[in-house]
């Protein structure tokens, strides 16, 4: 459980909040790069409780400000998107994307003032198919997260990004909750099912392991392990990254490198962005014969987008209809009666209500790791609070280069973080694999 007091730091991310401040000492993903074209559409952008319009101008660079027009209030979503910057339309005056008026036509020559006025917009970096904005207070930006998945080329990585209608942090901790695995997901699989020779037999045998958990550089990990043969440990590795990044237990340890990002539009709507580089040749999700696991094929089906505030990446199925639960299928096919992981994932994430009341709750030993990550964020909010002490990965983003979820085997021998060390050493770049591509092609 949690007071109310740590529930609120954890959650609000307004401006002046502990934690949106600390999200602001970071570079956040405003979007994806496909989502703004050169002198398209202003594009309404709610990020951290902030009303923002996001525009990518003629020459192709992105501005995002905040969404009344310095001079009268209006909003620049109604803006005209021409020639190099962004012109407000009650009375005409025109911003370039740093904020900078360039134009101020209701006003005669003699009385211009636009080198005095500014709208306020924040710094944007285009990198890895994202439009990444810092919104905090250095005059310098620290440097963008290194994660080894955001450094491939988009045709290499699936992305994928849906919204969740539920704290960011709510959000997150679905995705460290390693438990839920055996049950919400493959609760009705049977051992006989599964393929004898794949490791994440043992998960399915076992679906109260012991764990271990630790703070890291980057945040925190934990191992939730397992007996597999006789002198060795199946174990499932993940991560939870400042300031809002899961890396997850997909798959195999050395072939996939996948990272959840939770990003709060405010808080009580999450941007939830997927992307994961595999070369997988048996997904966890299947049966011995290849099937898909009844019930788990992912059905992510999309309402329109439209341009209200909440209008974009939002799923058909939720809270409103339950998800489409269907409870002959809980009885017959499946544990939930919810088809896909996904959506059995948003489920239980937005049925708790936008922001779960956390002094209701009675954590287990299974739930180590979500105790942890909660005390090191709170930690965190505090230290930059009262020392001004930047929180991790700010100017060491390289750390989190040490950071991968995924399973595998080891010796029952080894201590679990020199497992990890080990393994860390032997698992595959995907961005060495990139490179030894072409000679392999010759
Ligand atoms: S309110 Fe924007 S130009 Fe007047
Ligand atoms: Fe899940």
């Amino acid at each position: 459980m949690l007071t109310t007091a740590a529930n609120e730091m954890l959650t609000r991310v307004g401006p002046g909040t502990p934690m949106g401040n600390l999200m602001r000492e970071y570079w956040i993903p405003a979007c994806l790069s496909s989502e703004l074209k050169a002198d398209g559409e202003p594009m309404r952008l709610l990020l951290l409780g902030e009303q923002l319009i996001a525009f990518r101008d003629t020459d192709g660079r992105v501005g995002i400000m905040e969404h009344r027009c310095p001079h009268r209030c209006a909003s620049l979503f109604f803006g005209r998107n021409e020639e190099g910057g962004l012109r407000c339309v009650y009375h005409g005056w025109k911003f370039d994307v740093e904020g900078n008026c360039v134009d101020m036509p209701n006003v005669k020559e003699e009385q211009d003032f636009k080198h005095r006025v500014k709208a306020k917009a924040y710094k944007v970096v285009e990198r890895s198919g994202f439009i990444w904005t810092y919104m905090g207070t250095r005059a310098e930006p620290p440097a963008l997260p290194s994660l080894e998945v955001l450094q491939l080329p988009e045709a290499d990585r699936m992305t994928r990004v849906h919204q969740r209608e539920c704290n960011w942090f709510q959000s997150l901790e679905g995705d460290i909750d390693t438990s839920h695995f055996g049950f919400l997901h493959v609760g009705g699989l049977k051992i006989d099912d599964v393929d004898p020779n794949t490791i994440h037999r043992w998960g399915i045998m076992d679906r109260a392991p012991d764990y271990k958990a630790t703070e890291t550089e980057w945040g925190t990990m934990y191992a939730a392990y397992r007996d597999a043969d006789p002198g060795n440990v199946y174990y499932r590795f993940a991560h939870f990254m400042f300031p809002f990044i899961t890396l997850t237990p997909n798959g195999s340890f050395e072939d996939q490198v996948a990272c959840t990002l939770n990003v709060p539009m405010d808080d009580t709507h999450t941007l939830t962005y997927n992307l994961a580089w595999t070369k997988k040749t048996r997904p966890l999700e299947t049966l011995k014969n290849g099937d898909w696991i009844p019930g788990i094929a992912p059905d992510m089906k999309f309402r329109p987008n439209t341009n209200d505030w909440y209008g974009r990446h939002r799923l058909v199925a939720r809270r409103e209809n339950d998800y489409f639960i269907d409870r002959d299928m809980q009885k017959n096919v499946n544990y939930t009666g919810i088809q896909g992981i996904g959506r059995q994932d948003q489920a239980a994430v937005e049925c708790m209500g936008e922001i779960v009341d956390r002094s209701l709750e009675h954590l287990a030993p299974s739930d180590r790791m979500i105790a942890i990550t909660r005390k090191r964020l709170i930690d965190a909010c505090q230290k930059l609070m009262n020392e001004k002490k930047a929180p991790p990965l700010v100017d060491d983003p390289d750390a989190c280069r040490r950071a991968r979820g995924g399973s595998f085997v080891a010796p029952a021998k080894l201590d679990w973080l020199d497992a990890y060390a080990e393994k860390l050493q032997t698992a595959l770049s995907p961005l060495n694999l990139l490179e030894r591509l072409p000679l392999a092609a010759e």
